[in-house]
């Protein structure tokens, strides 16, 4: 069965091809990093503008690198939310004309549940690749949010913690706002931090109380402001990769902390890591030793599909449509679904 999925929750125009909920057959991404970059952040009535000028060109394209015609297409799956209202309606009201036009099923997307699924696509002659067994933990961090889920099956999972205030990729963007590292800023800091001391500030290590599985970043996004404003002499390029390198231990040691408490919690021994943060590579490293350490099953998909994309989307949707879940032209945005 092929699905093609659409994405425009946020600032990311994205359409893929999938082969029965795991084959990818193609993926295709636009980013709008260069147009919100001069603002410092997503304003979202640009957002929506450029996805409406992306749709149809990334549609287009998604289904001529699957060499799949539109005819072939047995369903399509779109983001219904969480995300901006405006950005979620263009691929919506997209997915829904090309639905009712050519009389393909269509079905509405949790996006965050569907990070999770990254884990399960595997290039077209992968197939036996190695994928999670259920029930799981997943961890998805990015820059909108910052989930555990206890995964019982495609379609059925719980949330057991969340953040509180930010999510860490928004504490990225904005810590590296405040460092001058521009937008978006977590890759920025990725890379500065890797020749930066990481116990050069030793900041609070943020809702550690036992038991807890919420996550709160506002605090150490405070604390690197309040350290940046007390340092009289500026900020020489030697100290800020020491406290680039600092924030980002700080984010990843509490992300790890409370993944590795999440799967105690729920007796799991699979951890699923996704969402755009998931591309840090000390959070990659650092998960996978830790992991490796605890006797854990770790999935931590390439970084394109970790980020978001409508390979995600038409895998989920896959599964939604397998078991009889068929929207029709009702289907609307859910901005603050979590
Ligand atoms: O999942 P995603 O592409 O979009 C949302 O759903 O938000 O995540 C984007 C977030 C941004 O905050 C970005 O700064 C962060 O992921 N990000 C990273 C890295 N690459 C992207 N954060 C830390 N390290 C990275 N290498
Ligand atoms: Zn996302």
């Amino acid at each position: 069965m092929l699905i093609l999925g659409i994405e425009s929750s946020c600032d990311d125009t994205g359409a893929a091809v999938v082969e029965d909920g795991g084959i990818l057959r193609s993926s295709v991404v636009s980013s709008q990093d260069a147009i919100h970059a001069k603002y410092g952040g997503i304003v979202p009535e640009l957002a929506s503008r450029r996805h409406i000028e992306m749709i149809i060109p990334v549609v287009d394209e998604a289904l001529k690198q699957a060499s799949v015609a539109i005819e072939e297409i047995d369903g399509v799956a779109v983001t219904q939310g969480p995300g901006l209202a405006g950005s979620l309606l263009v691929g919506l009201s997209f997915a829904k004309s090309l639905s009712y036009a050519r009389a393909i099923p269509i079905t509405g997307v949790n996006h965050i549940e569907a990070h999770v699924m990254a884990a399960f696509l595997h290039k077209s002659g992968g197939k036996g690749t190695d994928v999670p067994a259920f029930p799981f933990v997943a961890l998805i961090v990015s820059g909108g949010h910052t989930t555990l889920l206890h995964v019982k099956d495609f379609t059925r999972c719980e949330i057991i913690g969340h953040t509180v205030d930010d999510a860490a990729g928004e504490a990225f963007d904005k810590v590296a706002k405040l460092l001058g590292l521009g937008y978006p800023g977590g890759l920025a800091i990725d890379r500065l931090a890797k020749d930066g001391n990481p116990s050069f500030v030793e900041f609070t290590r943020p809702y550690m109380a036992k038991g807890n599985l919420n996550f709160s970043f506002s605090g150490v996004k405070t604390a690197v402001l309040t350290y940046v404003k007390g340092r009289n002499g500026g900020l020489p390029p030697e100290i800020l990769k020491d406290l680039a390198a600092s924030f980002q231990e700080t984010v990843v040691d509490v992300l790890i902390s409370k993944a590795m408490r999440a799967v105690g919690a729920v007796n799991s021994k699979t951890l699923v890591l996704a969402g755009g943060v998931a591309c840090n590579s000390r959070l990659r490293a650092k998960l996978t030793a830790e992991a490796g350490k605890q006797g854990l099953r770790l999935f931590i998909p390439e970084p394109h599909l970790c980020s978001d994309n409508g390979a995600m989307i038409a895998s989920l949707g896959y599964h939604q449509i397998k078991k009889g879940s068929k929207a029709g032209l009702d289907l609307n945005a859910k901005p603050n679904w979590d």
